[in-house]
């Protein structure tokens, strides 16, 4: 009686480990969980003053923000004194060095392909980065600078600001 007992919940115990990792592998990782090459501090930059528009670019020219490249990077830190000894800006320096870029992940889902997105559109109205990316220096974790984009989201601040709610306005 006591080993089927055993038995039966060291068979519970396994079911249970495979039904959880069943749910995990059916539900997608959390999109603001990635590894990043360096544990980059969006929170530390805020605080030395370091603009979005410093590092995020490429919103003046095209639709999207855009990443940094290393020599932008290395430009603020070539002549810092401890650029050797902390190991994140180690890594900075051998990226450039190497002349190899560094190859961030995304952290936020991109839209679907169907949706027009444009950031110049959104930033040349004085729509501050951080009224659609949350405040950084509110974050303990960098890797969390998330937001799901959800169309209500997109429609309520259409609706609130008088810009165009036509489903073609937003869709091709
Ligand atoms: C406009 C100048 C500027 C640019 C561009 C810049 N940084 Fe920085 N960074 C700073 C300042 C200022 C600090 C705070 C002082 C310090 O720790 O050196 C800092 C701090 C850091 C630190 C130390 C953070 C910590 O936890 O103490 C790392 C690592 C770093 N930056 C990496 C990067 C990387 C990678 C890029 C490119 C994506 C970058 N920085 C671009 C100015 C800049
Ligand atoms: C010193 C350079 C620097 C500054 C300043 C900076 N960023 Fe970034 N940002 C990066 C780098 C590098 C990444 C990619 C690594 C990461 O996701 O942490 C990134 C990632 C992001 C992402 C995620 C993009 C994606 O989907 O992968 C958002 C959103 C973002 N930054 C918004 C902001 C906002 C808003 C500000 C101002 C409050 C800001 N950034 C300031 C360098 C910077
Ligand atoms: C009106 C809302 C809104 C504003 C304002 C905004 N963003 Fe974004 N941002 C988005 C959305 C939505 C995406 C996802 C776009 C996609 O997947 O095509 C995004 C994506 C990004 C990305 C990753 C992809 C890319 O475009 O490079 C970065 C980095 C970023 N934003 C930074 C910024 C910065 C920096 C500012 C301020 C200059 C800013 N954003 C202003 C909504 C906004
Ligand atoms: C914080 C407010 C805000 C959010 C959030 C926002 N928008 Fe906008 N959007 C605006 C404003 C204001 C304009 C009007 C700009 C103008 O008049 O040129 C605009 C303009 C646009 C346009 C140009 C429309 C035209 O006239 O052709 C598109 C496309 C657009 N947004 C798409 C989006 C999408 C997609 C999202 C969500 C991923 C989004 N927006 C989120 C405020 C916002
Ligand atoms: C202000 C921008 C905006 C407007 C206006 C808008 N949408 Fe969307 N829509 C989006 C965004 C952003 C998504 C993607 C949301 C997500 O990934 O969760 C989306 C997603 C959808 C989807 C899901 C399929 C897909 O493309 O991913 C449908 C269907 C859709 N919209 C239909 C409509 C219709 C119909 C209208 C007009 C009544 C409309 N939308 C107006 C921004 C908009």
């Amino acid at each position: 009686m006591k080993k089927r007992a055993v038995g039966l919940s060291v068979l519970m115990v396994v079911i249970g480990i495979l039904v959880y990792f069943g749910v995990m592998a059916a539900i997608p990782p959390r999109s603001n969980l990635v590894e990043q090459p360096i544990l980059f501090n969006h929170i530390r930059h805020q605080e030395k003053d370091v603009e979005c528009y410093d590092c995020h670019q490429f919103y003046k020219k095209y639709a999207v923000a855009g990443i940094p490249d290393t020599e932008l990077c290395y430009s603020c830190h070539k002549s810092d004194k401890d650029l050797k000894e902390k190991e994140e800006k180690r890594k900075l320096h051998n990226y450039f060095t190497k002349k190899i870029e560094i190859e961030w992940q995304r952290v936020n889902t991109p839209l679907p392909d169907d949706v027009v997105f444009n950031h110049k559109r959104h930033v040349v109205k004085d729509i501050e980065c951080q009224e659609c990316h949350g405040k950084p220096e509110e974050l303990v974790d960098t890797r969390r600078l998330v937001e799901d984009f959800t169309m209500d989201w997109c429609i309520d601040c259409h609706h609130k600001e008088d810009a165009d709610e036509d489903c073609l306005a937003c869709h091709k």
